[in-house]
């Protein structure tokens, strides 16, 4: 049961901090020490990131973990200096120092910078609780590690967490649950866990992944405190330090660790509809002719529980769904895909072959005494996957042919953290056996990991399935690196305006976390919606880098037309912009794949040297160029907004604005306040029904040019498929200067072997206050029109491979 919690202390009866350490062993990277019986290593596994392990019983160091997507790194140059006090490891940008009497570990980045230093009294070590119950104590001794605070020092990230963006002074609970209806400040841990605090101080930021898929804790410390507190019930003690400086730097080398957000298929961008349940095939193609019909772009439908035949896992009801293959190619023709949702649980049925099987393969979790574990979810009373065992996960993913076969097209893995019915909204008790490999666990023991490790069953069995095709996968649990398997959505959130707001600093710290593909349910989920808080939403959705809308079973219709205009209109007009959007998306998320930037940020990543936007969480950035206030409050038609250094456009009329500003902001319903930074490059695709409808021709390069310069990042490639990694795919850079009244835009050469198909680039210049002088492409004179009413220029340039340079004279 998910619990409403109270701070416990931070420093247990239990409590031993190590004592003195000797130096046992040193290779190039790393050190060894001993610590009374604990073994203690530190390595710099790369020039700005460190590891730490300390393993209370003496073994050899272990780091194998589901967290971990990279063990092996390349030789880092690390000069190591002894002293009888100190060691020190020093890296080109960091320098770890471990004082041996009594053992405390802390580290600098290249300015000398402290951070994440051990606090001098309580430094790392084990607790052995006398107060442990029954089931923790052959767990064995539990981590804890307190680091002091820097001063000024503000904790962000955590991965998927209530209220607000900034976490400094608050208790953190890595311990995935189904929770009660709400998701309110009182209920502290969800569905995902992501052990990982990221640090701003003074503009530098920094990062801590205390890896342990069990129960975790974080004390993020109020200023007056001065440390922060980490722990975990019985396990070795594990963490790694991203020591930036940069947001780019940490999030870099955090996803390099822990794994990068695949390439998604093109189609996932597209908008998305849900409903617990679309109930039949009538159904389906119902909603399916009402977007096309009010032509409301949408790419996907969900198929929630009811497609299955008594909730049984992979089969199809056949007086609801009699025809699923004949469904699934007729909407695809319509450009419609398909997504089933899957969940955990195999309901306990000798006539079931999933069951029989995987009850003779061994492949479930089991009770202390042996015996298949069991609990109820919707099929009644079902087994449970053992996915920590590798044959559980490939036997798993096969079994998905039976939806792929008849043209599912992605995978939607829900109550995987696992969500269990007895006693209600419970979870797996930590005692239940994970059996399967060489080494059986506790389910306490990797609790957190579950819902990971299923969708990394799912993706490998997509990726065998259709080896050609980029897999879909959405979860709603998982533990640090399930971007590398999954993408993200936030559950079952309730259409609050609460909860409208909330979704930004939820998103802003998953995206601190390395989970950039991820989304909250548009509409909410739990209660009705109404008109004004449906299409408000979709103002804030169109900018996620997933958009679905959903809405639980009993509740008011919610689909974009359920409430009739002003409202459907409005939802219109922001799917519309958003598939308008899907090239500027799209390379965002080629930015993301390569380097682990968030797609959806938060302003401090942009501009970490302004602590204003420590606490601007009811706005965001997506990528660098465009910036979102949405409208969060009913019957509100303005709010404020901070815009940071630099100058930005409104979007809808055009005004100019010179950040660093507060500024009230107009916001009619269909134009949430929407800001574009000058001289960067928007790439934008014309209007289509769904992704597969056209190419992107013309392809537009929305500019606002202003005096400075700026650049930005076009990437394209076939949509789908894998061929991007043997170099199939255009990347090309946009700059744009203006010096003296005179702009210049530069599209780079393309990089990579990627043609797109079109006939037609074209920039669209706004902010001209009269034609301008001249327009010339590559020093001719250049196809241009200038249209007074809107202030805008648009040059043609045909599509060329070559460098081509713009030169407008205002
Ligand atoms: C869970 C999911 C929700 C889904 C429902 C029925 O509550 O979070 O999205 O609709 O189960 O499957």
């Amino acid at each position: 049961m998910a619990e409403i919690f109270e701070n416990p202390p931070q420093i247990d009866a239990g409590y031993e901090p190590l004592g003195a350490a000797e130096l046992v062993d040193h290779d190039g990277r790393s050190v060894r020490l001993k610590a009374g019986s604990t073994i203690v290593e530190v390595s710099a596994l790369a020039p700005d990131l460190f590891r730490v392990g300390a393993f209370p019983d003496g073994s050899t160091p272990r780091y194998d973990s589901e967290a971990i997507a990279k063990q092996e790194w390349e030789p880092v140059k690390v000069s190591m200096e002894r002293s009888h006090k100190e060691i020190t490891l020093s890296t080109s940008a960091a320098t770890a120092h471990v004082s041996l009497d009594p053992l405390r570990v802390s580290f600098a980045d290249a300015s000398g910078r402290s951070l994440a230093a051990d606090d001098e009294e309580l430094g790392m070590g084990f607790s052995r609780r006398p107060d442990a119950d029954v089931f923790t104590q052959p767990l064995g001794p539990s981590p804890r590690l307190y680091k002091r605070r820097e001063e000024g020092e503000r904790y962000f990230g955590c991965g998927e967490r209530t209220s607000g963006l900034e976490k400094t002074g608050s208790y953190q609970i890595f311990w995935n649950v189904d929770p009660p209806l709400g998701h309110t400040a009182a209920f502290n841990n969800l569905y995902t866990s992501i052990p990982f605090s990221f640090s701003m101080t003074s503009g530098r930021a920094h990062g801590l992944l205390f890896d342990n898929p069990g129960r975790v804790e974080f004390d993020l410390a109020l200023e007056d405190e001065g440390r922060a507190y980490y722990g975990a019930e019985g396990a070795n003690l594990v963490y790694y330090v991203f020591c930036g400086p940069t947001p780019w730097a940490v999030l870099d080398r955090y996803t390099e660790l822990t794994g990068r957000t695949p390439m998604p298929p093109l189609w996932s961008l597209g908008n998305q509809q849900c409903r617990y349940s679309y109930i039949d095939e009538d159904e389906v193609r119902e909603v399916a002719r009402g977007f096309r019909e009010r032509d409301i772009p949408c790419d996907v439908i969900y198929l929630d529980i009811h497609y299955m035949d008594g909730y049984r896992v992979f089969t199809w009801n056949e007086e609801r769904f009699p025809e699923p293959e004949k469904l699934m190619s007729e909407l695809r023709e319509e450009g419609f895909r398909i997504v089933t949702i899957v969940d955990p649980g195999v309901k306990v049925d000798e006539n079931y072959p999933v069951y029989t099987e995987g009850r003779e393969r061994d492949l479930f979790c089991k009770t202390g005494a042996g015996e298949e574990y069991h609990n109820a979810v919707w099929p009644g009373i079902c087994a449970f996957p053992d996915f920590a065992n590798a044959e559980t996960r490939e036997w798993w993913g096969a079994n998905h042919s039976a939806l792929l076969d008849v043209g599912v097209a992605g995978i939607w893995c829900d109550m995987n953290e696992p969500s269990l019915f007895i006693p209600k909204q419970s979870t797996m008790p930590g005692d239940v056996v994970h059996p399967g490999g060489d080494d059986p666990k506790f389910h306490a023991q990797i609790h957190n990991a579950y819902g990971s490790l299923m969708a990394r069953s799912v993706r490998e069995g997509l990726l065998k399935l259709r080896p050609d095709e980029r897999p879909f996968v959405i979860t709603r649990a998982g533990y640090a690196g399930l971007q590398r398997h999954a993408m993200q959505w936030t559950g079952d959130n309730s259409s609050w305006w609460e909860h409208l707001w909330m979704s930004m600093p939820q998103l802003q710290n998953l995206g601190l976390s390395g989970v950039a593909w991820a989304g909250v349910d548009v509409g909410g989920f739990w209660g009705d919606a109404n008109g004004e808080l449906l299409a408000r939403w979709a103002e804030f959705g169109a900018f996620q880098p997933f958009c679905r809308n959903h809405t639980a079973i009993g509740t008011r219709r919610q689909e974009p037309w359920a409430f009739g205009e002003p409202y459907e209109s409005a939802y219109r007009e922001m799917m519309k912009l958003r598939q308008r959007l899907l090239p500027y998306l799209y390379s965002l998320f080629d930015e993301c794949h390569r380097t682990g930037a968030p797609i959806l940020r938060p302003l401090l990543f942009e501009y970490p040297e302004d602590e204003t936007t420590y606490t601007a969480d009811d706005e965001f950035l997506l990528g660098d160029a465009l910036l979102v206030a949405p409208i969060t409050r009913p019957g509100t038609e303005h709010r404020h907004v901070y815009l940071p250094r630099g100058c930005w456009f409104h979007y809808w009329t055009g005004e100019r604005f010179d950040g660093p500003a507060h500024i009230l902001a107009h916001a009619p319903l269909g134009q949430p306040p929407l800001y574009v930074k000058a001289n960067t490059a928007v790439p934008m695709a014309p209007d289509m029904a769904h992704t597969g409808e056209g190419t992107w021709d013309p392809l537009t390069l929305l500019l606002y040019p202003t005096a400075g310069a700026d650049e930005s990042v076009l990437y394209e490639d076939a949509g789908d498929g894998f061929d991007y990694e043997d170099g199939e795919y255009a990347r090309r850079t946009v700059s744009c200067e203006e010096a003296a009244g005179s702009v210049t835009v530069r599209i780079s050469e393309r990089l990579g072997s990627f043609v797109p198909q079109r006939q037609e680039l074209r920039l669209e210049l706004r902010g001209f206050g009269s034609a301008p002088e001249s327009v010339e492409v590559n020093g001719e004179g250049a196809d241009s029109s200038y249209d007074e009413e809107t202030g805008t220029v648009i040059v043609s340039l045909g599509e060329t491979e070559s460098v081509i340079t713009v030169e407008i004279v205002r």
